[in-house]
C-alpha cells in the first residue's frame, strides 16, 4: 500500500514555510560571505520555495538565476511567490544532473553546467541550501558541483548535520513501534547524513584555490514540543508522510511528539530548544 518514496517525495511548501525566518538564517550567514569575481549565472540548486533564489537575484539582480528543485510542487509554489519574469525555475534533479523533463545527460563537469547539461556558460555561483542531504553519493556530487564552477567562481552550500540530531533519534524510534513498523516498512528516506567538514574538504579541494567550512549551531526557540513536530514534518519526515494516507498522518504526527517531548524537554518557560547543527562550505574554484 506504501506509495514508493524517493523521486516521488511530496514536499508541502506550506510546512516548509512555516518557519521561513528560522530556516534562512544559515543562508543568509552564508550569503553575506558571497562575493563574486568572475562573470557567469548563479544556480540554487534544490531552491524548494525560492525564497533564496530571490535574495540571490536582489542581491544580484544583473545576473542570470536559476532555481532548481526535483519537486514540482516546490517550484509552482516559487514561480507562484516570485513570478517568471527575472528568475528561470527549472525542474531538475541534483543527483542525476538532469532534468527530470527527459532532456539527456550530454554535459560533463568541464562543460560548466551543474544540472543542464546544455552549453551554457560555467556558472560564477552555484549556491544550494538545506538540500544535498537529499542527494546520495557525495563522493561524486561535491567534486562534480566543485567542477561545474567557472573558474574563479564560488561552491557554497549548507546542509544540517544529522547523524546525532536527536529528531532523528525521534524517526529512528518511531519507525520501529506499531503501527507504523508495518505500515511503513519498505518506505525508505534519500536523506544522507552530513559526512565530516574533512571528508568534504578532500572531496572539494582538488579543484578550489580556496576552502572556508565551518559549522554552526542554531538554537530556535520554539513554542512547544508540537512545535518541533511541525519543524520535522516540512523535512526529515516528509518521505514517510508522503506514504502515509491522509487519515493517517495526524495518529503519526501525535506519536512523533511523544517521542520529541523527551528528546527536547520544554525551557521553564514552557518553550523548547531545537537545536540545528550546520556545516557549511564556501570554496572558490581555482582559475
Ligand atoms: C529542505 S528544502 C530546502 C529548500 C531551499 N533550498 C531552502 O533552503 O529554503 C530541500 C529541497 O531540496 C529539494 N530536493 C531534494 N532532493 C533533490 C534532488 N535530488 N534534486 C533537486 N532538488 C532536490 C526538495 O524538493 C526541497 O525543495
Amino acid at each position: 500500500m506504501s506509495k514508493p518514496p524517493s523521486s516521488k517525495t511530496q514536499w508541502n511548501p506550506a510546512t516548509y514555510l512555516e518557519f521561513a525566518a528560522y530556516r534562512a538564517r544559515p543562508a543568509e550567514d552564508l550569503m553575506a560571505r558571497l562575493e563574486l569575481r568572475v562573470p557567469g549565472a548563479i544556480y540554487d540548486l534544490g531552491c524548494g520555495p525560492g525564497n533564496l533564489t530571490r535574495k540571490l537575484k536582489d542581491r544580484w539582480p544583473d545576473r542570470a538565476v536559476i532555481g532548481t528543485d526535483s519537486s514540482p510542487e516546490m517550484l509552482a509554489k516559487a514561480e507562484k511567490s516570485f513570478g517568471a519574469a527575472d528568475i528561470t525555475w527549472r525542474l531538475s534533479d541534483i543527483a542525476t544532473g538532469t532534468p527530470e523533463t527527459g532532456t539527456p545527460e550530454t554535459g560533463t563537469p568541464e562543460t560548466g553546467t551543474p544540472e543542464t547539461g546544455t552549453p551554457e556558460a560555467p556558472p560564477a555561483l552555484i549556491f544550494t541550501n538545506a538540500a544535498l542531504q537529499w542527494v546520495p553519493d557525495h563522493d561524486r556530487l561535491f567534486p562534480r558541483l566543485m567542477a561545474a564552477v567557472a573558474p574563479g567562481g564560488l561552491f557554497a552550500m549548507q546542509m544540517p548535520v544529522t547523524g546525532e540530531a536527536p529528531y532523528h533519534a525521534c524517526i529512528k524510534q518511531i519507525l520501529v513501534r506499531s503501527p507504523w513498523r508495518e505500515r511503513l516498512a519498505g518506505v525508505r528516506s534519500d536523506q544522507v547524513h552530513a559526512a565530516s567538514a574533512q571528508r568534504y574538504y578532500d572531496l572539494v579541494s582538488p579543484l578550489a584555490a580556496t576552502v572556508d567550512t565551518w559549522e554552526a549551531y542554531y538554537h530556535h526557540v520554539l513554542k512547544d514540543t508540537a512545535a518541533v513536530t511541525a519543524w520535522v514534518s516540512g523535512t526529515a519526515l516528509v518521505p514517510y508522510l508522503t506514504a502515509l494516507r491522509e487519515d493517517e498522518k495526524a495518529a503519526f504526527l501525535a506519536d512523533y511528539t511523544d517521542l520529541a517531548l523527551a528528546a527536547y524537554p520544554a525551557s521553564k518557560d514552557g518553550k523548547v530548544l531545537f537545536t540545528m547543527r550546520r556545516l557549511f562550505i564556501l570554496a572558490e574554484r581555482k582559475a
